[in-house]
This record gives C-alpha cells, structure tokens and sequence, in this order.
C-alpha cells in the first residue's frame, strides 16, 4: 500500500481540472467533494503513520535491577574503566565510544588481544528498549550481556572472579559500592548490575525527525518527507525497520555475502529463515561514514539502499522482505535524506574521573 503515491495524482487531478476551464461551480465542487476528503483521507492516514514513530518518554528499568543514582554513577565508571581488563587497556567505551556514537567507527572491533573480533561493534544508545542483545540475539538482558565482553577471550580477556579481585582491589570503589548496593559485599552481579544501569541512562537525544513527527512542519526537507514516504511505501524499510527505534528487535537475512550464519548458531537447520539472520539495527544515531552491517562490509547510506534494491543473495533463508526494486537517483537522495533525519545531536558525556 503506498498512501504517499496517490497525493500528487490528487494535486494533478486538481491542476487538470483548473487548466481544462470548468466553470467556477465546478471547479468549487471538484475542490470542495473529492479532492478536499481525499486530502483529509491522506493527512488521516499520514497522522496514524506518524503516530507509529512517536518517541516514548521514559526508559523501563526492570523490577530485578531497578534504577539509583548511585548505581548509574558506579556502572559509568565501570563501563569507561580499562582495568577490567586483562591487559589494563581495553574498557567497554573502547569498542563503545562516545566519540563514534557509542560505536567504535571499526569495520570490527579489536580487544585485548588485538586480534579482529568476528562482528562489528554497535552502537548501545537505547539500548535499554533492547529485548534481545547481540546480532544473533545470544543475550536477553544487559545485565546478562555484560558478561560476554569482559570473559571473552579477545574483548577483555578476564573470568568473572579476576575482575571482582580487581575492582576489590581499587580501595576507591569501597563506597561506591557500598551506596549502590547497601550491606552487601562486591560481587560480579553487582558489577553486571551497575553496568546495565548506566546503559539504560543512554537515550539518544531527540533528532530532526521527532521534532517533524511532534508536529514541526519545518524540521525536515520535502526532500525527506518524500523518503519518509518511499521508506514506508515503495522501498519496503518499515517492514523490518519500523517503530521508533527503527527495528521489529527481530532477525533477517537480508543476503549479504558473509559466512557468518548468525541466528542460525541458535536454529536448528530447518529452520531456514534463521539462517544467516542477523538483528534488524536501529537507524538512530547512524554514524555518517558507517561502517554498517554486522560485518562492517557497507560505508555509505547509498551502498545500503543499493543493495535493498539489488535484493540480495539468493538463497533459501533470505527473507521474503528483500525484493528486488529499483529506485530513481532522487528518490534515492530522499530516502538517504530521510534516514539522516534520524541523526540527533551526538549524545556526549564527561569522561569519569576513575576511583
Ligand atoms: C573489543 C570490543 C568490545 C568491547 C571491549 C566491548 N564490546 Fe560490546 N560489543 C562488541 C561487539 C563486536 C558486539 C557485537 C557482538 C555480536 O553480536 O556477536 C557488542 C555488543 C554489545 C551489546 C549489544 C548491543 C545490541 O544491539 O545487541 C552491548 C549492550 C554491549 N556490547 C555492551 C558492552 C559492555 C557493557 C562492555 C563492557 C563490559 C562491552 N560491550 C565491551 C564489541 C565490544
Ligand atoms: C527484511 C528486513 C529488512 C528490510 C526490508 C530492510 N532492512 Fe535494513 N537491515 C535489516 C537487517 C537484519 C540488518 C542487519 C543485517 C546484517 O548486518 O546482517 C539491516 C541493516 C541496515 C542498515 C545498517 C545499520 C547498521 O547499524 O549497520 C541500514 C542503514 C539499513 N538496514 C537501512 C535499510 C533501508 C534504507 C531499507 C529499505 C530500503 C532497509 N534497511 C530494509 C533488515 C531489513
């Protein structure tokens, strides 16, 4: 269904009908019967379109680790502190950097070892919406996440008791500790906790784009209204990408040429779909140059909508989403144009002075 498509036809209709002379009752008929409700019917379904990407007001933080200043204070100076890891040098803003939009502007990411992880690093802004982590979902919580980088082998390289025995170590995590979690001893929960936290306090400021949808008129260009229209109509995007954060928080194949079968690990080779699925990623906050996709394989918005278009390869999990398309030069500019309205202002933060 393209809703967007038949406006300019009704504009057209309209001009037509001025240029072919009618008399003025007619034209008034013309304007007040058919093309007036039709223009009512295009804002009532553009308003029920744009009510779908409204921006939700507050992070959930779960009833199992439920939110404190003090909590989010000590998650932050974990989460920027190099000594979890084995090496001393490599903390989780090392792979998810403010500075590159929570990412770390690698094709794939690099820990302890130095050696090149399988997967690219992703942003973690809003990830406190995130009902299932990594690309291939392997976690459910970023509490439960959390583990996984610090006792990888090539992200920081430690066991879950060297990192307690660490932080135990510094004599300046005591208090911290001891306001976020009252009368209980250092643990790695409690690490895992703290971190979450502060994770979930990491919410992308507003972009150009929810601004528009807050019914700010000017804050976009015709050009990504007209994007904003080709992503929800003839492109197919929203099929995948919908809802605020630009994600169904499900997996796809979308055919690119990776070895990597992703989902796939956790299916059972029946299941044909799951095969080389990866996590629809959210397009907020996209950094300008990527690199995009789980492998890091794309570096332009123009590489991706190319390969929408060329549908992929052609085997048998690729989702029945990716079809092929073609698009003109413009309407390509429009909907790069539209997906850069998702960019806000980067989220930035002070770095921690580190007990
Ligand atoms: C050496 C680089 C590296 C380090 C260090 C690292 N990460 Fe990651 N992070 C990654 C990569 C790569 C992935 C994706 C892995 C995958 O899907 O297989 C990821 C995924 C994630 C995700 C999932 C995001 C999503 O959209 O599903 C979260 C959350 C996260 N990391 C948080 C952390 C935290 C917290 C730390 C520190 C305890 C950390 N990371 C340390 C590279 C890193
Ligand atoms: C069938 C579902 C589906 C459709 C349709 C779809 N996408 Fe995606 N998109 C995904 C998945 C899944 C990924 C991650 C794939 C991977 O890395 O293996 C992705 C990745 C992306 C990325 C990279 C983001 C990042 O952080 O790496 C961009 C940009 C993107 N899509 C834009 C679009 C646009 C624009 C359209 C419409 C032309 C579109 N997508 C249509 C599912 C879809």
């Amino acid at each position: 269904m393209n809703i967007f498509k038949q406006n300019p036809s009704f504009v057209a209709l309209a001009a037509a009908t001025l240029a072919v002379g009618f008399a003025a009752v007619c034209v008034e008929e013309t304007f007040s019967a058919r093309p007036l409700s039709a223009a009512t019917a295009y804002e009532d379904s553009l308003a029920k379109l744009k009510a779908k990407y409204v921006r939700p007001d507050a992070p959930a933080f779960p009833e199992t680790n439920p939110y404190s200043e003090a909590k989010a204070k000590l998650g932050k100076d974990l989460f920027f502190d190099p000594r979890l890891s084995s090496t001393g040098s490599v903390s989780c803003a090392s792979c998810h950097n403010p500075a590159f939009r929570w990412s770390d502007g690698l094709a794939k990411g690099r820990g302890v070892t130095g050696q090149e992880l399988p997967r690219r690093s992703p942003s973690i802004v809003n990830s406190a919406w995130l009902t299932t982590l990594m690309w291939d979902g392997r976690a459910d919580t970023l509490e439960q996440q959390a583990a996984l980088p610090m006792t990888a082998e090539h992200e920081m390289g430690m066991t879950p008791d060297a990192i307690v025995e660490r932080v135990k170590s510094i004599s300046g995590y005591r208090p911290l500790f001891e306001s976020a979690f009252p009368a209980k001893d250092i643990d790695f929960a409690s690490i895992t906790a703290a971190i979450a936290t502060y994770e979930r306090t990491l919410i992308s400021n507003e972009a150009p784009f929810d601004h528009w949808i807050a019914g700010n008129e000017g804050a976009i260009t015709a050009e990504a209204k007209r994007g904003f229209a080709l992503f929800n109509g003839a492109a197919g995007c929203s099929k995948c990408h919908g809802g605020w954060r630009f994600t169904d928080d499900s997996f796809h194949d979308i055919g690119l040429k990776s070895a990597d079968i992703g989902r796939g690990q956790f299916a059972p080779p029946s299941v044909v779909g799951m095969q080389h699925a990866f996590k629809t990623p959210s397009l907020r906050d996209l950094n300008i140059h990527g690199p995009y996709m789980h492998d890091g394989s794309m570096t332009s918005l123009v590489d991706v909508i190319r390969h929408y278009e060329n549908g992929g390869e052609k085997r048998p999990s690729l989702s029945t989403d990716m079809k092929q398309f073609t698009l003109t030069q413009q309407e390509r500019t429009e909907l790069e144009a539209f997906v850069k309205t998702l960019s806000a202002s980067p989220l930035t933060t002070e770095l921690p002075v580190l007990p």
